[in-house]
C-alpha cells in the first residue's frame, strides 16, 4: 500500500478495501502516513464519503489503534450516554448517579468544552479537589461500588490515539464536516471506553453541531449502526438545542443547576431530558423495574451524586465558586420571550471566561450566565432576563454588545412551544 494511493482512490469516488483502511489507520498512528496525507484523505472523505461497511472498518480500526476497555466482569450491566453537545447541557451530572442509583454502572469517558459547547469535566472541575484523571483499576472500583457506581474521567491517551491525532487535523483542514468521519469519531471512542450499551442525545438546531434535523438524523442512523456493529446496544434521541437547555450556562452554575435537579427540584427542561434518556439507558442496560422519576424524587441519585464525586477526590459539600463581578441584562420591553439563540448564548458565555478559544486554555469555574426567563415566558419591561457572571469584567461591554440581537421579545401568539424531544 501506499499512502497516495489510498488517498486517489477515495478521491476519484471509489470504496477503500478493508486492507487498505487497517493500513492507512495503522501507518499513521505509527508515523508513517504523514499529516498532510492524512488531511488530503480525510479531505476526499469529507466529499466522496464511506459507505456503511468502510465507516464500520474505519471505526474499528480507530479503535484498534489504542486500547478498548471490558467492564464486562462488572457484577451490573454497563450504560453510558453521550451528547453531541449544546449550551447549558449539564445533563450528564445529574443522569449519571440517576441512572446508577437505578441499578445500572454508568462508565463516561468524558471531554472538555471546545468551541461554544461547554464540556462535563470543565464543569465537574469546578467542585473544590473533584480530579477528572483516574486509573482504570479505580474506575473499575468506583463502578464496582454500590453507593457510587457511576464515574465521569477524562479518556486516557491509549484510547483511540488515531482519533485524537484524526481530530486534531481534521480541526485545522475544515474536514470536520463529514457524517462517517463525525459518527466513527464518536463511536470509536465510547466503544473503546467499554460500555456495553450507549444512548446518544443528538442535537438539532442553532447551537447544536447539526443545525437541520435531516443531517441530525443522518448522524444519529450512522452512529447506531456502528454501535450495532461493535456489539454496543445503541439508541439515539434527537433533542431540540435552539435556546440554552435550563436556566444556566457555564461551569460551576451548571453544577449548582444539577444539584437541584438531584434534589428533586431545577428547570422543567432538565427534568424532562434527564428522565427520557434514564428511560432508555436502563432500557438498554435490561433493567425495566425501576423508575428514575423515583429515585429522583426520593433522594437515592442525590446519594449517588455525593458518592460519585467523593470517590474522585471532590468535596460534594464545598461551595462553588463564584464569578467576582457579574452584570444584569434587563428586558427592554414587556411581551413574551419569543427567542433566545443557543449559539449567541453560548459564545457570550465562552468569552465571558467558561469556555476556551484554544485546546488546553484554562477556564473560570464561575463564569457564565444565568437565565431568568426561558422563551414563552411573560416578561416587563426593567425585569433582569440575563446575569452575565466573570471575573474578567473588561470583555463585559463586548459580550453585551453580541447579545443584542440574542433575543426578541413579542406578542404571545408571536411564540410557538416546540417539543424538546423530536425523534427516537
Ligand atoms: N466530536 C468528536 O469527538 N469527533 C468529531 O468528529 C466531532 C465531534
Amino acid at each position: 500500500h501506499s499512502a497516495v494511493s489510498v488517498i486517489t482512490t477515495k478521491r476519484d469516488g471509489g470504496e477503500l478495501s478493508d486492507d487498505q483502511i487497517d493500513w492507512v489507520v495503522d501507518a499513521f498512528t505509527r508515523g508513517e502516513v504523514a499529516d498532510e496525507q492524512m488531511a488530503a484523505l480525510a479531505m476526499a472523505i469529507v466529499w466522496r464519503g464511506m459507505t456503511r461497511r468502510e465507516t464500520a472498518r474505519w471505526t474499528t480500526a480507530m479503535i484498534g489503534s489504542g486500547r478498548r476497555l471490558d467492564f464486562t466482569d462488572l457484577p451490573r450491566p454497563t450504560v453510558d450516554k453521550h451528547s453531541t453537545g449544546g449550551v447549558g447541557d449539564k445533563i450528564t451530572l445529574p443522569l449519571a448517579p440517576l441512572v446508577a442509583a437505578c441499578g445500572a454502572a454508568v462508565p463516561q469517558l468524558s471531554g472538555r468544552g471546545l468551541g461554544h459547547t461547554g464540556g462535563t469535566l470543565d464543569k465537574l472541575e469546578a467542585i473544590a479537589g473533584w480530579q477528572a484523571d483516574i486509573s482504570v483499576p479505580r474506575m473499575r472500583e468506583i463502578l464496582a461500588d454500590p453507593k457510587a457506581g457511576a464515574v465521569v474521567c477524562a479518556a486516557g491517551v491509549d484510547l483511540a490515539p488515531a482519533d485524537k491525532r484524526l481530530y486534531a487535523l481534521r480541526d485545522v483542514t475544515g474536514t470536520v464536516e463529514s457524517i462517517p468521519l463525525i459518527a466513527s469519531s464518536i463511536m470509536s471512542k465510547k466503544i473503546a471506553e467499554g460500555t456495553g450499551a450507549l444512548v446518544l442525545d443528538v442535537k438539532v438546531g442553532r447551537g447544536a453541531f447539526m443545525k437541520e434535523f435531516d443531517t441530525a438524523r443522518e448522524l444519529a442512523t450512522a452512529m447506531v449502526e456502528l454501535g450495532a456493529d461493535a456489539g454496543v446496544r445503541t439508541v439515539a434521541l434527537l433533542t431540540a438545542m435552539n435556546s440554552p437547555l435550563g436556566c444556566t450556562a457555564g461551569n460551576a452554575l451548571e453544577v449548582a443547576e444539577s444539584i437541584e435537579v438531584l434534589a428533586g427540584g431545577g428547570p422543567a427542561d432538565i427534568v424532562e431530558l434527564t428522565l427520557a434518556l434514564a428511560r432508555e439507558m436502563l432500557t438498554q442496560a435490561g433493567i425495566d423495574d425501576v423508575d428514575p422519576a423515583d429515585a429522583l424524587a426520593d433522594g437515592r441519585a442525590m446519594d449517588h451524586w455525593r458518592a460519585m464525586v467523593s470517590a474522585q477526590g471532590g468535596d460534594p459539600d464545598a461551595p462553588l465558586p463564584r464569578a467576582k463581578h457579574t452584570e444584569t441584562v434587563k428586558a427592554p420591553g414587556t411581551g413574551t420571550l419569543t427567542r433566545l439563540d443557543a449559539l449567541d448564548i453560548g459564545l457570550a458565555v465562552r468569552r465571558l471566561g467558561a469556555g476556551r478559544a484554544r485546546q488546553g486554555d484554562p477556564v473560570q469555574a464561575g463564569a457564565g450566565i444565568v437565565l431568568h426567563a426561558k422563551p414563552g415566558d411573560p416578561v416587563s419591561a426593567g425585569q433582569p432576563l440575563l446575569t452575565l457572571h466573570t471575573d474578567t469584567p473588561e470583555v463585559i461591554p463586548s459580550v453585551l454588545e453580541a447579545l443584542g440581537g440574542a433575543f426578541d421579545i413579542g406578542a404571545a401568539d408571536e411564540f410557538t412551544a416546540t417539543p424538546l424531544l423530536l425523534d427516537r
